[in-house]
């Protein structure tokens, strides 16, 4: 058993000027990375500039990452950090960016390397960086993972590289500005992150603890959620929390089923990271031990399987998926040992085909 979480965390309001002094610290020239708008948007690039410029440093603005980042896209954000010396990343946003980041620090401290490096096993020496999340699922910023598109292999997938950011500055001002779509799926994300750690070979007490407390949290915000009150900015800060705690509980343990079922059906039909995950959910769930079960179902708030079904129709609003890409997903996942191997029951087809609604 183990517990290793070396990013230092602080959630606060105005975290990013507030600690600016410690942070800035990690270099005299930032590589900011960012997706195309919302960071402009919810105020964090002008946190981040305001911080950088009053504690003398430089940086320089890639704002190109796309939803589903690719290596292509980092690659050109690993060059524009080379050809202006950065010494250290910033990612800014959803999952992406911050994925994103750690990729490109990975590539500049590895300047020798071609684009083959990132899936290739080495040294996991890189810039440090700086995580601010925008969004509540990711837990990009306490994780040590990437998860790259590949778009000639029309796969996704996390790099073999373990890189976790120095710092997480998490301030819920910013997800405020987030679009309801991004809250909800970005929340039913972490969810997912708490079950598929929960029901996992490899969950530990200390995993589990995590589970336990970060599903309570998230629990106190599900009515919002599901349209039932208005949103408090206590929730931005539970859901925020929450998200922080599920990247926890997986940096530990890892994802399993619904993850890996998810990425063929993001990179094939487009559905966004959440939605993707959270589809397959209730039927990881119904195949699980009853205990572990029926546990984080009372945790998060519902009362059996069906529950969450029907929270997740209505908060997530996904079309019904098409058999060939739910057959396609559920064949992918039974060739690929390291996913199967999360799952702590035995998944022959039969149930496979059960857990994504193909009967
Ligand atoms: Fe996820």
């Amino acid at each position: 058993m183990f517990f290793y979480m070396p990013t230092k965390v602080y959630q606060e309001k105005d975290v990013v000027i507030n600690k600016s002094e410690e942070w800035c610290i990690l270099g005299n020239r930032a590589l900011i990375v960012t997706g195309r708008s919302s960071a402009r948007a919810n105020g964090s690039l002008a946190d981040v500039i305001a911080a950088l410029t009053s504690n003398k440093k430089e940086y320089v603005i890639f704002s190109e990452i796309e939803e589903n980042p690719s290596v292509d896209t980092v690659m050109r954000a690993r060059d524009m950090g080379i050809s202006n010396k950065v010494d250290f990343v910033i990612g800014i946003g959803g999952g992406s960016p911050l994925d994103a980041a750690k990729a490109i620090a990975l590539m500049i401290f590895h300047s020798g390397k071609d684009k083959d490096y990132l899936y290739t096993k080495g040294s996991d020496e890189a810039l440090p960086v700086v995580a601010i999340p925008t969004t509540c699922g990711t837990g990009s910023e306490v994780t040590p993972y990437s998860i790259l598109t590949r778009t000639e292999l029309l796969a996704k997938g996390s790099i073999p590289h373990k890189v976790f950011p120095r710092y997480a500055l998490v301030d819920s001002k910013y997800l405020g500005y987030a679009p309801v779509s991004v809250l909800h799926n970005t929340a039913v994300d972490a969810l997912a992150h708490f079950y598929e750690s929960y029901i996992n070979t490899n969950a530990t007490d200390y995993s589990r603890m995590m589970v336990e407390k970060g599903l309570k949290v998230w629990a106190r915000s599900k009515d919002v959620l599901e349209g039932k009150r208005e949103v408090a900015s206590s929730d931005l800060d539970n859901m925020m929390l929450a998200s922080s705690m599920a990247g926890m509980a997986i940096s530990m343990t890892g994802t399993s089923l619904p993850h890996g079922l998810s990425y063929p059906v993001t990179v094939r039909r487009g559905m966004p990271h959440g939605m993707g995950v959270g589809y397959f959910q209730a039927g990881y769930l119904r195949e699980a031990d009853k205990t572990d079960r029926d546990n984080v179902l009372k945790w998060s708030g519902f009362g059996d399987a069906d529950e969450l079904a029907d929270f997740y129709s209505k908060v997530c609003t996904a079309e019904k998926l098409d058999e060939e890409i739910l057959i396609l997903s559920a064949e992918e996942i039974l060739s690929n040992e390291m996913k199967l191997k999360n799952c702590p029951y035995i998944v022959d087809r039969e149930k496979m085909l059960r857990i994504v609604g193909v009967n």
